[in-house]
């Protein structure tokens, strides 16, 4: 194991699984979900999802991970070798240099507002300027595809050092600065004329906005938020000594992540009513309202840079986490040294990303596709960044519950003497909870 790399302490495992999960995820895809899915009442949903289906799957990821040491294609192999349970692993490969690949794009739309930050573009733009500068913004294909580039690259450069060398040390100072601006503009947004207006939608569920739809994406968008069901946090357990305590790991990561994503809930929808402008406008939701927020501090613009930057910082530790999967695959499985596999799944991604760079309005045929009718960054996100992870996350489910079993999986979450009091419960939920919940779910789309 000591080859391939392990965490220096238990407190760089809690971070590296933390900043794996708090990413773009909460501040970028939880606000726009959330809008698109009518407010209140998708937070309650999101909340008990993560509670009842993204905590144990965590818990059986980790479990997994450490219990073989192995990337996901071979952590399955060694449990069950000889079946084909390891397609669950190449899912998870797979899903992940997707996700990589738009994931990067959106990341690189923070580079590239901090860009504009500091030159000043940004300065004192009211509603209607933020939202078409973000129109000609995710319209120009060069500077995104370089932008895309320009954060590939930094990804695959910290992955090919290794595991513990890496963000991990920076972003115990880099995440609590991010979450203090957070909070400021929190404040900012809840004292702007008709804010209340904001809270309402965010806090007071409406009963008549439920469907089949509302969900799904909150299932996905807790698997998302969670890094689950591509084998991240099976990966980043399989790094991890026996000592470590999974079940409160588990439990900081969750806490850690849904609160970051409730912050930015507070931030954006005060500031969206407070402006009249539509809660259901996609993926670029965050990039047209932030500015107006920033518009309305004094010294906006430094803490735009600062926190479009530290932004990038968080999808940083989130894109590593993604891409390790696919690296430490190559890596146990097929003997690459770790440099090779990192630049060749970083090619990859870049070259899928590409079409998601273009679907902002950069290329016609990629910003609204045929039959679908959606541009290509959406559909990549629907596909992998929700269907994929529910799916992967039920496999998952299904064969630490019911092929490896609960009490092997429990043998190994409670080694070295560690206290799971909520073990019952657990078992109940992996077993039956997950595996039902999430199918039912997945199969009420096609009706
Ligand atoms: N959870 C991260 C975020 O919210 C993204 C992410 C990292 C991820 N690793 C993952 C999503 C694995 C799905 C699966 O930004």
């Amino acid at each position: 194991m000591s080859s391939r790399g392990n965490w220096g302490s238990r407190v760089g495992f809690i971070l590296a699984a933390a900043g794996s999960a708090v990413g773009l995820g909460n501040i970028w895809r939880f606000p726009y979900i959330t809008g698109k899915n009518g407010g209140a009442l998708f937070v309650l949903i999101y909340i008990g999802c993560v509670i009842v289906l993204g905590l144990p799957v965590m818990l059986a990821e980790f479990a997994l991970g450490r219990a073989t040491a192995k990337n996901p294609v071979g952590a399955f192999q060694a449990i069950r070798p000889g079946t084909k349970w390891h397609y669950t692993g190449f899912l998870g490969v797979l899903t992940g240099v997707m996700i990589l690949s738009f994931y990067s794009v959106i990341a690189g739309w923070t580079l590239g507002y901090c860009y504009k930050s500091l030159s000043g573009q940004l300065a004192a733009l009211g509603k209607g300027q933020a939202a078409a500068l973000f129109r000609s913004f995710i319209a120009s294909p060069w500077q995104l595809i370089l932008l895309l580039g320009i954060f590939m690259v930094l990804t695959v450069h910290i992955v090919a050092k290794g595991v513990s060398a890496g963000l991990e040390k920076y972003s115990k100072i880099l995440m609590p600065a991010l979450f203090l601006i957070m909070l400021l503009l929190m404040v900012r947004s809840l004292t702007l004329p008709g804010a209340e207006k904001g809270l309402l939608f965010y806090l007071k569920p409406d009963f008549a906005k439920i469907n089949g739809r509302v969900f799904l994406e909150a299932m996905g968008q807790a698997f998302f938020s969670l890094s689950l069901g591509l084998g991240t946090m099976l990966t980043y357990g399989s790094y991890l000594g026996k000592k470590e305590n999974l079940v409160s790991s588990a439990a900081w990561v969750a806490v850690l992540d849904t609160s970051v994503a409730i912050l930015a809930g507070f931030i954006i929808f005060p500031a969206l009513f407070s402006q009249n402008m539509a809660p259901d406008q996609g993926p670029g939701l965050v990039f047209a309202i932030l500015p107006v927020i920033f518009a309305h501090m004094p010294g906006g613009m430094g803490f735009a840079a600062l926190f479009f930057l530290l932004l990038a910082v968080a999808a940083l530790t989130s894109t590593i986490s993604i891409l390790e999967v696919p690296v430490a695959f190559l890596i146990d499985e097929k003997k690459w040294p770790r440099r090779r596999a990192a630049w060749l799944m970083g090619a990859l991604a870049f070259a899928f990303g590409i079409p998601s760079a273009l679907s902002g309005g950069g290329m016609k045929f990629f910003s609204r596709l045929p039959v679908v009718h959606v541009d290509f960054l959406s559909l990549w996100d629907k596909v992998w960044g929700n269907v994929a992870l529910s799916v992967g996350s039920l496999l998952i489910a299904i064969f630490v519950a019911h092929v490896w079993k609960t009490a092997n999986a429990l043998a190994e979450i409670t080694a070295g003497g560690v206290s799971f009091r909520l073990a019952r419960l657990w078992v109940m939920a992996i077993k039956y909870v997950c595996p039902l919940l999430i199918l039912v779910v997945l199969v009420s789309q096609f009706f």
